[in-house]
């Protein structure tokens, strides 16, 4: 009998999502043997009608690509509907910041949707759901949920990083004349913000430190560094409209890799609840450099070092998820 997994996802009509869940249906993620069921969340027509109705459309699609994997594909604005017994819980409905915002600027307009879907989550989903926050501030975010939906273990729930890590990856790897797996080792710390620390000390170009590969330390600190951190901004300048199938293609990435594992010398990153591991105090959610067998629970690759650049690097993106916490609080059950 094959197996059947039950993904929600909110803010299924949207840009990020409609990349994402023809990528869920199709086998990709799951793998051949494993049915998937689509529980597609969207605000209420007396919210916005049109996102149903598109939702509807996606559905018909959904359909009409006639996936071996696919099972179902449930739509609703009922976010206990959504949840119900869900494996995965994509967090993705949220407004997105447009040209000239911060994401923190998202932070009031977007942190009360978390509150209640934490809520719902725990009351809903599987004993063994994993939670990815992508919805902007997708750290804090990730913190207010967490914080609503306590009966659900702390380390199920994550906010996307992956991302940024792959953009990291690949501007190295450009830098670098070589292809993307080439690069390993990569990290991004702290807040999917631009003040996330993409670390270039720890990582590793064909094996080699990528310091001996990329010896111009001023494009490191000066060029990788600030573009890798306004990537989204810049995506907005170019587009006007952020990013949509490279922050599915994260979301993607982050999921299989809880399926199917981390390479064997290489790890990824994730922004995952503290438990104080580099002195982030325990509850934040944090960027990590992390690894994964496979088993759906990430593990924080411990003893790494950070020069001076780095150190401060990190101390800036650790102050803003304070503050981020800060301006949340109200929203945080005590
Ligand atoms: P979008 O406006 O195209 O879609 C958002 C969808 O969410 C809309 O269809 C909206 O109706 C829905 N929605 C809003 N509130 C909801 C709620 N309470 N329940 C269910 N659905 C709800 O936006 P988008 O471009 O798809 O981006 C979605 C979010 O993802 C934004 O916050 C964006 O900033 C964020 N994002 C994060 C990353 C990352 O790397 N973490 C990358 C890209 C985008
Ligand atoms: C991104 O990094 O592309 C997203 O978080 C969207 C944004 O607002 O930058």
């Amino acid at each position: 009998m094959s197996k059947v997994v039950r993904v929600a996802v909110t803010g299924a009509a949207g840009r990020v999502s409609s990349s994402l869940i023809v990528r869920l249906a199709s086998g990709e993620v799951f793998g051949p043997e494993t049915k998937v069921i689509l529980q597609l969340l969207e605000v209420p027509a007396s919210v916005n009608p049109a996102a149903l109705k598109n939702l509807e459309g996606a559905m018909y699609e959904l359909q009409d690509c006639g996936f071996s994997t696919l099972k179902d594909v449930v739509i609703t604005d009922d976010p206990n509907v959504a949840f119900n017994g869900c494996n995965y819980a994509l967090l993705v409905g949220a407004a997105p910041r447009g040209p000239g915002e911060q994401r923190s600027d998202l932070i009031r307009k977007n942190g009360a949707i978390f509150v209640g879907q934490g809520q719902a989550i725990a009351k809903n989903a599987a004993s063994d759901v994993r939670i990815l926050v992508v919805g902007n501030p997708c750290n804090t975010n990730c913190l207010i949920a967490y914080s609503n939906g306590r009966d659900v273990p702390a380390d199920r729930w994550h906010a996307m990083t992956r991302l940024d890590h792959n953009r990291a990856v690949s501007a190295l790897a450009i830098k670098a004349g070589v292809t993307n797996d080439a690069v390993t080792c990569v990290t991004i710390w702290g807040n999917h913000s631009n003040t996330q620390y993409p670390d270039f000390t720890n990582a590793k170009i064909g094996g080699r430190p990528a310091t001996e590969v990329i010896t111009d330390r001023a494009w490191l600190e000066n060029t990788f560094v600030p573009n890798t951190q306004e990537r989204g901004k810049f995506i907005i300048d170019t587009t006007k409209v952020s990013s949509s199938f490279s922050a599915a293609n994260g979301a993607i990435d982050h999921v299989k890799s809880l399926v199917t594992g981390t390479p064997a010398g290489d790890w990824t990153s994730a922004a995952i609840v503290s438990k104080g591991e580099y002195g982030v105090p325990a509850g934040l959610v944090f960027g990590y450099p992390c690894t994964t067998s496979g088993d759906g629970n990430w593990n924080v690759v411990e003893g790494l070092k950070l020069d001076a650049f780095g150190e401060a690097k990190f101390k800036k993106t650790l102050d803003e998820l304070l503050k981020e916490q800060e301006v949340v609080k109200d929203l945080l059950p005590s």
